[in-house]
């Protein structure tokens, strides 16, 4: 039966909850409808990528929502992050916010405006502020790539715990990563990329640099054109590489962890060009990874490896070696920021301090092909999502039930 559209559902509201008719189609034509890409339902933003830069997270954006109620402007993500920040420091509640949705959904970028947004409404421009903030482009650069569904996919996921004192000052904060996507490093599928730093680093490094490392253009590796594609519209590497660059300074990376960082960097890029007959990316690769020859050709065939100084040779077998390498350059980095970024201060008893804690994870996707890892992201999504309806549902009938509400009352 064909029946007309509740006037709210055509009109569009700033809250879900308010529609008259809370139907598949009406949902969908709301979404459709939002003009600023954001509402609610109840506590919940919904928000839609709108891939163009709008006017709507500008520093008079951040006054504007700061210490406001949800529902007295219209929504935004600053409300949340606002909505968050107050809560801690009224009930004196660690607070979290998890923000779920397919690859390309949004999830990293509405993650980076909710940290602008506390750190600046925590307001003292401090350097902890400054090192939290600029951990997100090395992160990127290290754990993104460009996928088909993504030009800047999260190939990893991510909780970073901010903490604050009790006057609402953020003191430190702590990240914790998740299953990167080792298997990138060697295997990318068409129109993908392997991770941004490989390319950031052959358009950025100056020759000289390059020299020292052997290293060419991204076209002349395997590992960086298995996707048979070496750059991403609207990325500028060579740019980009000067901010990771900046940001590993502000983050205590010394010039030496930098260089023997791009050393591992350009033996993985050697070794994936290594045939066994090619022996200057082998001398290279030694050269780089301290290991002689005969470790090589055993590691590719035992597929255990031990590298560097830094790098403790594994006891069991270990997935391909670069990738080992790979990953555990990744954690490497990972405790680095965390060196810089946790405040001994913050490591005070629990009852001296607060928390807001951000999860922002590798989004669902369904290729044509999916790996062992694309089943692991799509699970970890699957449980992220159960969680959400436990608490979202479930938490509230079940308080429902406790007060006695009869179920035909639950539905208004
Ligand atoms: N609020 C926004 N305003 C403008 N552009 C946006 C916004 N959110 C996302 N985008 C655009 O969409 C792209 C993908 O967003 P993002 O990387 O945050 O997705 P994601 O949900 O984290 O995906 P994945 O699960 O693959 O990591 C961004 O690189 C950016 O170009
Ligand atoms: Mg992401």
């Amino acid at each position: 039966m064909v029946r007309p559209m509740h006037p709210s559902s055509v009109q569009g509201v700033e809250d879900m909850i308010r529609l008259g008719d809370l139907h598949e189609a009406d949902l969908l034509l709301e979404v459709m409808l939002i003009t600023v890409f954001q509402t609610y339902t109840g506590s919940i933003l919904v928000a839609v990528n709108p891939y163009q830069l709008l006017p709507l997270y500008t520093v008079d954006y951040i006054r504007l929502y700061c210490n406001k109620r949800i529902g007295e402007l219209p929504p935004h993500v600053f409300a949340i992050a606002d909505n968050c920040y107050f809560n801690m420091k009224r009930n004196k509640r660690d607070q979290c916010c998890v923000i779920s949705g397919e690859s390309g959904a949004g999830k990293t970028e509405s993650t980076k405006l909710i940290l602008q947004f506390l750190a600046a409404v925590s307001g003292q421009h401090s350097w902890i502020e400054q090192q939290i903030l600029e951990a997100n482009p090395i992160l990127e650069a290290f754990g993104n790539a460009k996928t088909v569904r993504n030009d800047n996919s999260s190939r990893f996921g991510k909780y970073i715990d901010i903490r604050f004192n009790r006057s609402g000052v953020i003191e430190g904060a702590q990240i914790e990563q998740f299953l990167l996507e080792k298997s990138r490093v060697c295997r990318q599928a068409p129109e993908e990329r392997n991770y941004h730093i490989f390319y950031c680093m052959l358009m950025g490094m100056n020759l000289e640099q390059k020299k020292m490392l052997n290293l060419g253009t991204a076209s002349e590796y395997t590992y960086l054109t298995m996707g048979n594609c070496t750059s991403c519209d609207g990325r500028n590497d060579a740019k980009e590489y000067a901010h990771i660059r900046s940001a590993m300074k502000i983050l205590m990376f010394s010039d030496s962890e930098h260089w023997d960082i791009s050393k591992l960097l350009a033996a993985i890029l050697h070794l994936g060009n290594v045939e066994f007959e090619g022996k200057l990316s082998i001398v290279c690769a030694w050269s780089f990874l301290r290991l002689n020859v005969k470790d090589i050709t055993e590691s590719q065939n035992l597929r255990t490896v031990g590298v560097g100084r830094d790098l403790k040779r594994s006891s069991g077998p270990t997935p391909l070696p670069k990738q080992g390498i790979y990953g555990r350059i990744f954690l490497w980095i990972v405790n680095k920021i965390n060196s810089a970024i946790s405040n001994p201060t913050s490591e005070k008893p629990k009852n001296t301090h607060q928390s807001i804690g951000l999860l922002d994870i590798f989004g669902f996707e369904n290729f044509s092909n999916n790996s062992f890892e694309q089943l692991c992201i799509n699970i970890v999504n699957e449980h992220l999502q159960q969680f959400f309806v436990h608490h979202v549902f479930k938490l509230e009938q079940e308080e429902y039930l406790a007060e006695h509400i009869k179920e035909g009352l639950l539905i208004i």
